[in-house]
């Protein structure tokens, strides 16, 4: 029998179960590079980057939080040698078709964010697919940032909205924030409470910046593929020490 390390099935008694965040969001740098330090072609990086997502979205179940989003191709990765591009274009549809039998029997809830119509059709038709069968699961809601850009997103919305008042159905005064999120590609997802990026880049890349405005950054230098649950509870641990004063006095204790 493989025992699993029961140390890592269940959540580290160290985290307190309250202080959770509800939505991880992660920024999965470092295929390429952790390839790279191997003598191996970057699309091995991305092969074992899958791995270790399907790996953090059973922790983020197993350890009761609730939604989980990964930036897997950005509207800038469009620029990389057309092989890899291909590549992970097949990768996704890909893992989609196996995935999607145990993401049922887990009761994800996938939904995927981005400019989807650019896509491969035959990747398109896996995305509907997998969103329409898992709608109404009730476990985990896992979205994947697939061709995402948070500026074309906000263009987009920026785009419906104007033509809701060209049309008359609203009027300029009544966009407020909650109007606007109706039209972002997250609509009806809650903003991440925490955002890791791995590979030690201190940045954003495009990436829901609309959402993260109160987003508490975890940045490690372990490359994606090696992300693993003991990397997740060092950033939960991380996050548990945050003093979250959404602009406001530190509450007193
Ligand atoms: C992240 O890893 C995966 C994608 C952007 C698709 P990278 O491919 O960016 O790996 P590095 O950053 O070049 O090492
Ligand atoms: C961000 O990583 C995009 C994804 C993880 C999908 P990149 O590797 O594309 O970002 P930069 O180029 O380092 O900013
Ligand atoms: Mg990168």
């Amino acid at each position: 029998m493989t025992a699993k390390p029961t140390v890592f099935s269940e959540l580290p008694t160290d985290l307190n179960r309250d202080r959770l965040p509800q939505h991880v969001a992660v920024i999965m740098d470092g295929n390429g590079r952790w390839a790279q330090r191997r003598g191996l072609p970057r699309i091995m990086g991305h092969r074992r980057g899958v791995d270790a997502l399907k790996d953090l979205l059973r922790c983020c179940r197993d350890w009761g939080v609730g939604a989980l989003t990964a930036y897997a191709f950005s509207t800038e990765n469009w620029g990389r040698p057309l092989e890899e591009v291909d590549f992970l274009m097949t990768l996704f549809e890909r893992i989609l078709r196996q995935e999607l039998r145990e993401m049922m029997a887990e009761g994800v809830r996938i939904r995927f964010v981005g400019n989807l119509q650019a896509l491969p059709p035959s990747l398109q038709l896996e995305i509907e697919r997998s969103m329409q069968e898992t709608a109404n699961n009730q476990g985990i809601e896992f979205t994947v940032a697939t061709n995402y850009g948070g500026r074309q997103e906000i263009m987009q919305a920026c785009r419906a909205i104007a033509m809701q008042i060209q049309q008359g159905h609203i009027q300029p005064e009544d966009i407020d924030e909650a109007l606007f999120e109706q039209h972002l590609y997250t609509r009806g997802i809650a903003d991440p409470d925490l955002l890791i990026r791995t590979s030690g880049e201190m940045r954003i890349s495009n990436f829901l910046l609309w959402q993260v405005a109160y987003a508490e950054i975890y940045v490690t230098e372990t490359f994606w593929p090696d992300f693993d649950r003991a990397e997740f509870h060092q950033a939960l641990s991380n996050y548990q020490q945050r003093d979250r004063r959404f602009g406001k006095l530190k509450a007193k204790s």
